[in-house]
C-alpha cells in the first residue's frame, strides 16, 4: 500500500459505510473517521437531537466545516454520512484529492434497512417513495465516486476483500 490518500466511503445510510470503513481499517492499521460520530461528539448532541432542536441547515453546516477539516489528514479511514457527499465543496475535494468507494444496493435491501429507524432522521420522517426518489437523485451524485463496489449478494468479507484489492492496486 503506497497512497498517502484519505480512504473515503460513501453511500445511503444504512450501506454500511461505518462498519465496512471500520474492518478495512482495522486490516491497514490506519485510525478510522466517522464523521457522525465527529459531529456527535463536537456538540455533544446525537444526529437525532441536531436535526430536532438546531434543524437540517445547521447540521449540514457543520458537517461541511467538520467534514473538510477531518480531509486535511493524510491517510485516514474516512466514513461520511449519507447526505455529506452532496454538498458540493466536498464532493470536489473527494473527487480530486481522496479515494472514494460508493456502497451500493438495491433499493429494497437500503429500504428494509432504514425504515422506521428512530436514530435517522431524514429515513424516519420521509414516505417509502419519497425515499425511493432520494436514493435514486443522490445515486447520480454517489457515481462520481472514484469505485461503485456493487455489496448486493456479496458478504462483508467478499466486500471488504474487493476494496482491499482496489487499493492495494492504487
Ligand atoms: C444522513 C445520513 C446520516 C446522518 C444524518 C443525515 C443523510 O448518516 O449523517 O442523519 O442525509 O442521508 P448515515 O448515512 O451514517 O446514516
Amino acid at each position: 500500500m503506497k497512497s498517502k490518500k484519505n480512504l473515503v466511503f460513501l453511500g445511503m445510510m444504512g450501506s454500511g459505510k461505518s462498519s465496512i470503513g471500520s474492518i478495512i481499517s482495522k486490516k491497514l492499521n490506519i485510525e478510522f473517521i466517522d464523521i457522525d460520530n465527529e459531529i456527535e461528539t463536537e456538540l455533544g448532541m446525537k444526529i437525532s437531537k441536531i436535526f430536532e432542536e438546531k434543524g437540517e441547515k445547521y447540521f449540514r453546516n457543520i458537517e461541511e466545516e467538520i467534514t473538510l477539516k477531518i480531509l486535511k489528514n493524510k491517510r485516514k479511514v474516512i466514513s461520511l454520512g449519507g447526505g455529506t457527499f452532496l454538498n458540493k465543496k466536498i464532493c470536489k475535494e473527494i473527487v480530486e484529492n481522496h479515494i472514494s468507494f460508493w456502497l451500493n444496493w438495491e433499493i429494497k435491501t437500503l429500504l428494509n434497512r432504514i425504515k422506521n429507524s428512530h436514530k435517522r432522521p431524514i429515513a424516519f420522517k420521509s414516505t417509502k417513495n419519497e425515499l425511493i426518489k432520494l436514493i435514486n437523485d443522490r445515486s447520480i451524485i454517489y457515481s462520481k465516486a472514484h469505485y461503485k463496489i456493487n455489496c448486493e449478494g456479496l458478504s462483508k468479507n467478499e466486500v471488504v476483500n474487493n476494496i482491499l484489492n482496489i487499493y492495494e492496486a492504487n
